[in-house]
C-alpha cells in the first residue's frame, strides 16, 4: 500500500497533485528546483483547500493536519528517500524528465514506482533511461487536479500488472477514476484535445473571430465548461505548444503543427493564468 509519495515540482499540476495526496492522508514530499515555486505551491494549496473548508467539504483541523503532512525539497534526491512511489511533475521537456528519471532510478529504493505526469511523451522511452522499466508508468493527473475526476494510466512497454494495479488503487484512494491507456503520442487525452485548441488558436490568427467569440461558441454551443483559448491558458501555452510538438513530431503528421500565433505568444512569455496574460488577462 503506498502511504507516502514524492511529487516533484510544485507548478500548476505538482501542487494539485500535493493537494489531494495530503488530503487522502499520504505523506508528501513536494519538490521544486526552485524555493519561490515551492512557496507559492504551497500558498496554492492553503488557498484550494481554504475554498474547500468554506464549503464545509473539509474542517479547519483536517486542513491543518493536510497541510502538516507536506514536507518540501529543493533536491529530488534527497525527496524519494523514505517514499513508496514518486510522481514527476516538471516541464513537459523529455530531456529534462530523462536526466531526472536517471536521478529518481539511481537514488531511490529498488521498490519505489516512479510515475510521470507527462501529457504525451513517452512513457517507454523515459522508462528506458532507468534499470526498473517495469516500475515506470504514466499517472496522467487533469487540471485543476482537485476538481478533476480522471486520470490517465499509460502502461509503457515493460510496465508491470503489479505497477499498474498499485497506481490504478492509489488513483482511487485519491478520489480519481483511473483509465489504463497506452503508449502513444499524447495517449488519449492530449491526442484528442491539442487539435481542438490548436485549431482554435488558427481560427483566431486567421481572423475568423475574436478570442470572447471562440470560446463563447464553444461554451454555449457545445456545452463545454469554458472555451478552448481559456483553457489553453489554464493548461499554460508553453504546456500546449510543448504537447503539439511532440504530436507533431512523433506521429509525423502536419496535422498536428503548431499555430504560428500559439508559438508568437509562448515567445513573449504570454503563457496564460501562470503569467497573468494569455489569450486573456488575468491581472487581478
Ligand atoms: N483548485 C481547487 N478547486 C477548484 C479550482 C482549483 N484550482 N478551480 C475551481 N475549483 C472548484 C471550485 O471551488 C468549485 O467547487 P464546487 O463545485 O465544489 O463548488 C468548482 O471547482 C467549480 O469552480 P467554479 O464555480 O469557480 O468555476 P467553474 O464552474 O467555471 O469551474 C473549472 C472551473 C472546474 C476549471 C471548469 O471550468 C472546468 O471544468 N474547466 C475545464 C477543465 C479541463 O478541461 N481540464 C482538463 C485540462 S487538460 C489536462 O489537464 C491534461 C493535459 O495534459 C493538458
Ligand atoms: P509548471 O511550469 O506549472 O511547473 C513545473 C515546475 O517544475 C516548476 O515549478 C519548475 O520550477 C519545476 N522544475 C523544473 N525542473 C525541475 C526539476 N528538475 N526538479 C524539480 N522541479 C523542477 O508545469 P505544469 O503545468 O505543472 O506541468 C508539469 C507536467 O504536468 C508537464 O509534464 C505537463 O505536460 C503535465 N501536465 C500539465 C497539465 C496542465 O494543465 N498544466 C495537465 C496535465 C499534465
Amino acid at each position: 500500500m503506498i502511504d507516502s509519495v514524492a511529487v516533484i515540482g510544485g507548478g500548476t499540476m505538482g501542487n494539485g497533485i500535493a493537494h489531494v495526496c495530503a488530503q487522502r492522508g499520504l505523506g508528501v514530499h513536494m519538490v521544486d528546483i526552485s524555493s519561490e515555486a515551492l512557496e507559492k505551491g504551497l500558498a496554492t494549496i492553503d488557498r484550494n483547500m481554504e475554498r474547500q473548508v468554506k464549503k464545509d467539504r473539509m474542517s479547519s483541523q483536517e486542513k491543518e493536519e493536510a497541510l502538516g503532512r507536506i514536507r518540501t525539497f529543493t533536491d529530488p534526491a534527497e525527496a524519494v528517500q523514505g517514499v513508496h512511489l514518486a510522481v514527476e511533475a516538471i516541464p513537459e521537456r523529455a530531456e529534462l524528465k530523462y536526466e531526472l528519471f536517471g536521478t529518481l532510478d539511481r537514488e531511490a529504493a529498488p521498490e519505489v514506482i516512479l510515475a510521470s505526469n507527462t501529457s504525451s511523451i513517452s512513457i517507454t522511452e523515459i522508462a528506458a533511461r532507468t534499470s526498473r522499466p517495469e516500475k515506470v508508468i504514466g499517472m496522467h493527473f487533469m487540471n485543476p487536479v482537485p476538481v478533476m475526476k480522471l486520470v490517465e494510466v499509460i502502461r509503457g512497454l515493460a510496465t508491470d500488472d503489479a505497477t499498474t494495479e498499485t497506481v490504478m488503487e492509489l488513483s482511487r484512494t485519491l478520489g480519481k477514476t483511473p483509465v489504463e491507456v497506452n503508449d502513444y503520442p499524447g495517449f488519449v487525452s492530449n491526442r484528442v484535445l491539442m487539435p481542438m485548441i490548436n485549431e482554435a488558436v488558427f481560427a483566431l490568427m486567421e481572423g475568423v473571430a475574436e478570442v470572447e467569440a471562440i470560446d463563447t461558441v464553444m461554451k454555449l454551443g457545445m456545452n463545454h465548461p469554458m472555451g478552448p483559448l481559456a483553457l489553453a491558458d489554464l493548461i499554460g501555452l508553453d504546456t500546449c505548444l510543448n504537447i503539439l510538438e511532440v504530436l507533431h513530431r512523433e506521429l509525423g503528421d502536419d496535422r498536428y503543427r503548431p499555430c504560428p500565433l500559439l508559438r508568437k505568444y509562448v515567445a513573449a512569455g504570454w503563457l496564460g493564468r501562470k503569467s497573468g496574460r494569455g489569450f486573456h488577462s488575468y491581472q487581478d
